[in-house]
């Protein structure tokens, strides 16, 4: 039956593999959007076999982990958002951890910090915890044993997938950076120097055998034997921290969702350590006051409005948060409505509050691509599932271990690996979020699903480091406020402010030159860029459910 299942993938013809459907389509049983077309698909058959939402999400997970290795990961880790038909909602942290021997100045060479060091190579990686999380989750939620839900990962790995022109480009585009590491030259690159095409049967044969092993051992197949000797030995080989113990001791935790309400809408988001359900509620608490629908989708009041209550939360963030389980994050007070309206007293519709004026901080113009990856799916019972899973950087430390097939993360960047200076992201961190052996670095990632009368409504979340926060706010207000469908709210133009740099940032051709006119007079710097890559699901108050597949990047739709 698996290997039915697999063929029928190998067979998706080459014309799908760009995602190029863009209208909503609409489905009346189960619905999987995510960044690629073979997970999707993937996740779909689950779903058609009579796996639920759980099922479908470890099973995307995993194909993501082969056809998509800037982001999709075993290698990485991520959050899990759930929502069960009966009204159950939890989340799942499998964010990586620093390892023991890591140190608060471990990125310091001859006394100056060392940001290289944090984002590529072997001293980048945190303690991968993807496969401890999808065991986790599958055992306590899902209906299919791990055998079923891993084989289509493990079949697109033995027999190969086709590239898309995109995926070929990408590994190319790295082709320097992959010749300097035995193991991600030999698996993303060619052996003859040349590049890789769109059609190009891709296969992963090392990849496969590690996934088998976790098809036969669960956590064990990943974090002790053949596969944990071979993390161990590329550490010992390059001068890396993770240990045996590392890797036995890492588990994912179940933690309370962020609960957040807006109009008649429950949002359910990944707490800390995201920043993301701190930050999405204490906007949405900061925006409330203003009739929203009046001031017109993308209007420069509108725009100015988002901005500085956006200024704001993510000064917050950056003081305030961090790993949960190492600091006292005063959530109360953050998500207290009383404190957000106080920050809010010295805003002005007619100028900006410039961000030396709200908070301690240096100025950053640093900020690079970001290669998170999110998947939103339903099942035919209403089980609903929020998934966003990441290396960090695409391609993440660019060191895939030798032996094994797969990439290891570069998330130790997400540590505020110098207090006060800015990440590859720009964002600067506070002492809460500084290296510590064990602990989770702060992240963006902001999986949320929404309920409406008990229903599950919206199932929302993105890639693009910080632009991930402001992405999700914006994708859930486009539907709750001006009344958009899935793939017009995924497609509409976005902001996004971050606190420092000072800088708005809006998509090209994003505003028009009035709006950006009328914003630049209340003060705002404008610069453009593309605002993170989201995958939503919306379903209508009949059990409709529709998808918004996001046309700045690859995703694909698959429901039935
Ligand atoms: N690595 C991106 C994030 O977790 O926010």
């Amino acid at each position: 039956m698996t290997r039915f299942l697999f063929l029928l993938l190998f067979l998706i013809p080459t014309s799908l593999l760009n995602g190029q459907s863009r209208s909503t389509q609409v489905y009346d049983n189960g619905l999987v959007v995510s960044a690629e077309v073979y997970a999707s698909e993937v996740g779909k058959q689950i779903l058609q076999q009579g796996g639920n939402a759980v099922d479908a999400a470890v099973a995307v997970q995993f194909a993501l982990a082969v056809t998509l290795p800037r982001a999709g990961n075993i290698g990485g880790g991520g959050f899990m958002v759930i929502q069960l038909a009966d009204g159950t909602s939890t989340t799942l942290d499998f964010r990586e951890k620093a390892p023991q021997r890591a140190s608060r100045n471990m990125y310091v060479r001859n006394g100056e910090f060392d940001p290289e060091l944090s984002w590529e190579g072997i001293l980048a990686s945190g303690v991968p915890g993807t496969v401890d999380g999808m065991v986790t989750a599958l055992e306590r939620y899902g209906r299919m044993p791990l055998e079923l839900v891993i084989q289509p990962a493990i079949d697109l790995a033995q027999n190969g997938y086709y590239l898309s022109y995109t995926q070929a480009q990408e590994l190319n585009s790295r082709f320097n950076t992959f010749s300097k590491y035995e193991g991600s030259k030999k698996y993303f690159t060619k052996e003859d120097g040349t590049p890789f095409k769109e059609g190009d049967l891709f296969i992963q044969k090392d990849l496969s055998e590690v996934l088998e092993q976790i098809a036969r051992y669960g956590r064990d197949g990943f974090y002790s034997g053949s596969v944990a000797d071979a993390i161990v030995q590329q550490m010992r080989e390059m001068g890396g921290l993770i240990s045996y113990s590392d890797l036995r001791n890492y588990s994912s935790k179940w933690r309370e969702p962020v609960k957040a309400r807006f109009q008649d809408y429950e949002l359910s988001i990944m707490p800390p350590p995201s920043s993301g359900s701190i930050a999405v509620y204490q906007i949405l608490d900061m925006m409330d006051d203003y009739a929203l629908s009046e001031l017109g989708h993308n209007s420069a009041d509108y725009v100015h409005l988002m901005a500085e209550s956006m200024r704001r939360a993510f000064a917050d963030r950056s003081f305030y948060l961090g790993d949960p389980d190492f600091n006292d994050i005063p959530k109360q007070d953050l998500l207290d409505p009383k404190y957000n309206h106080a920050r809010m007293i010295d805003f002005s519709m007619d100028t900006i509050t410039h961000s030396s004026a709200l908070s301690h901080g240096e100025f950053s113009n640093n900020y690079e691509s970001d290669e998170t990856t999110h998947f939103s799916i339903i099942d035919r019972d209403g089980n609903a599932v929020a998934v966003t899973t990441t290396l960090n950087g695409s391609f993440g430390s660019k060191v895939a271990v030798n032996g094994a097939g797969f990439l290891l993360n570069n998330e130790m960047d997400d540590f505020s690996a110098q207090p006060g200076e800015p990440n590859a992201y720009g964002l600067i961190g506070g002492e809460a979020n500084s290296i510590e052996p064990g602990k989770r670095m702060l992240s963006s990632m902001t999986p949320t699903i929404v309920t409406k009368d008990g229903k599950v409504r919206m199932i929302l979340g993105a890639a693009g480091g910080p632009r991930i926060i402001t992405a999700t706010l914006q994708n859930f207000l486009n539907i709750a406020v001006f009344g958009m469908n899935a793939q017009e709210a995924i497609a509409a133009n976005r902001v996004h402010h971050q606190w420092l740099p000072d800088i708005l940032f809006y998509e090209n051709y994003g505003l028009s030159p009035d709006t950006i006119r009328l914003l630049e007079q209340k003060g705002h710097q404008l610069r453009t860029m593309s605002i993170a890559r989201g995958h939503l699901i919306y379903i209508d108050p009949d059990g409709k459910k529709s998808s918004g597949v996001d046309p700045r990047g690859d995703g694909h739709a698959a429901g039935f």
